[in-house]
């Protein structure tokens, strides 16, 4: 069993997906003992809250920095013994802390079909670029953005006639389908 921790910066629709698909036993190898929000009304937390998972806000802009701000969410991830960070939504670079403590340790998913479309607006720059199709990525987390290993991406062929709420609910069945998917043979990995 893998002890994860899964930071969250908004909505959380994806942490609650991965805690449910972990819950209902499909993701039968790892436990999620903590979510970690960097903003502070994240509803996120709200999710958690009905889940029953501790949820931790630490405050970037408290510590004095990137690396001051990692050492505190270093502190909560020692003390849930967490083995694998899974980023779901959360909308932050990963500094050199967290890092060299998780080294491949550290996955994110991302909407679109990396190395397409990085950064922060991956649906709506694939809608407006109107390329044929797009993607899920999940990825380990290195110092670049959104440039780690793929560890597993699958395609979206856009209908042209799709506006970009439809892309969107596209690529959110595509993250809910994968992600679990993805963090169950991650696990498997680890437990090697
Ligand atoms: C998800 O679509 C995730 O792929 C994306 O943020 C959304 C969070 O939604 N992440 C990124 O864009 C990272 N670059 P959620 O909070 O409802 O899970």
């Amino acid at each position: 069993m893998v002890n994860i921790a899964i930071f969250a910066s908004g909505n959380g629709s994806n942490f609650e997906n991965l805690v449910k698909e972990i819950q209902n036993g499909h993701v039968d190898n790892a436990t999620c003992k903590v979510l970690i929000i960097d903003k502070e009304q994240a509803y996120a937390k709200e999710r958690a809250q009905k889940l029953g998972i501790p949820c931790v806000y630490v405050n970037p802009k408290a510590y004095g920095g990137k690396e001051g701000y990692e050492t505190e969410i270093m502190k909560v991830l020692k003390e849930y013994d967490v083995e694998l960070i899974v980023l779901a939504g959360y909308m932050r670079f990963i500094g050199k802390v967290l890092l060299e403590n998780y080294p491949n340790k550290i996955i994110n998913i991302h909407p679109a079909y990396l190395p397409n479309f990085p950064g922060a607006h991956g649906i709506q720059d694939a809608y407006n670029a109107k390329v044929d199709f797009t993607g899920v990525t999940v990825h380990y987390v290195d110092e670049g953005v959104d440039t780690g290993q793929i560890i597993h991406q699958e395609k979206i062929m856009i209908d042209p006639s799709w506006d970009l709420e439809t892309l969107e609910e596209h690529v959110h069945a595509k993250e809910y389908d994968m992600f679990p998917r993805v963090l169950k043979m991650v696990c498997e990995q680890i437990e090697k």
